[in-house]
């Protein structure tokens, strides 16, 4: 779905800001993440790394772990801004998938300049998702 251009850029500073806040002292690798709900409010999430490696949390999934501990469950649109415009993982694209396989993804560098935004249905075909399961 498309988005307006203010709520756009919205978000995507959103992101920008929370980046700041990432926890990424082994890849020094900083994500930040906006989720956008159907109400204009924004949820966001840093990537939270941990000495094991293995237990680092994304951004993404920080901003959808806190938006559905807050009772929130549909997304219309996410920004995900890192220093060059990364992708978001697979785990991640899973787990929006769950709650918004029709999902906006934008991808920004830390400037806020936009290096791909598109479906996340396009980012994760023929995803495995809770419709399956009934
Ligand atoms: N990272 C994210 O936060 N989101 C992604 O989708 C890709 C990777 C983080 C995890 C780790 O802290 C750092 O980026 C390098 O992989």
């Amino acid at each position: 779905m498309p988005l307006d251009e203010p709520v756009r850029r919205a978000l995507i500073a959103a992101a920008q800001e929370v980046r700041l806040r990432a926890y990424a002292p082994y890849s020094n690798y900083r994500v930040g993440a906006a989720l956008l709900l159907p109400d204009g409010r924004i949820v966001t999430g840093c990537n939270v790394e941990n000495a094991t490696f293995g237990a680092t949390i994304c951004a993404e999934r920080t901003a959808v772990v806190k938006a559905v501990s807050e009772g929130e469950r549909h997304f219309v649109a996410v920004a995900v801004v890192t220093a060059n415009g990364g992708s978001p993982c697979g785990i991640c694209r899973q787990v929006l998938y769950e709650f918004a396989p029709e999902l906006t993804v934008i991808m920004a560098d830390e400037g806020g300049r936009i290096v791909h935004e598109g479906a996340l249905y396009d980012l994760l075909p023929h995803g495995f998702g809770p419709a399956h399961l009934v």
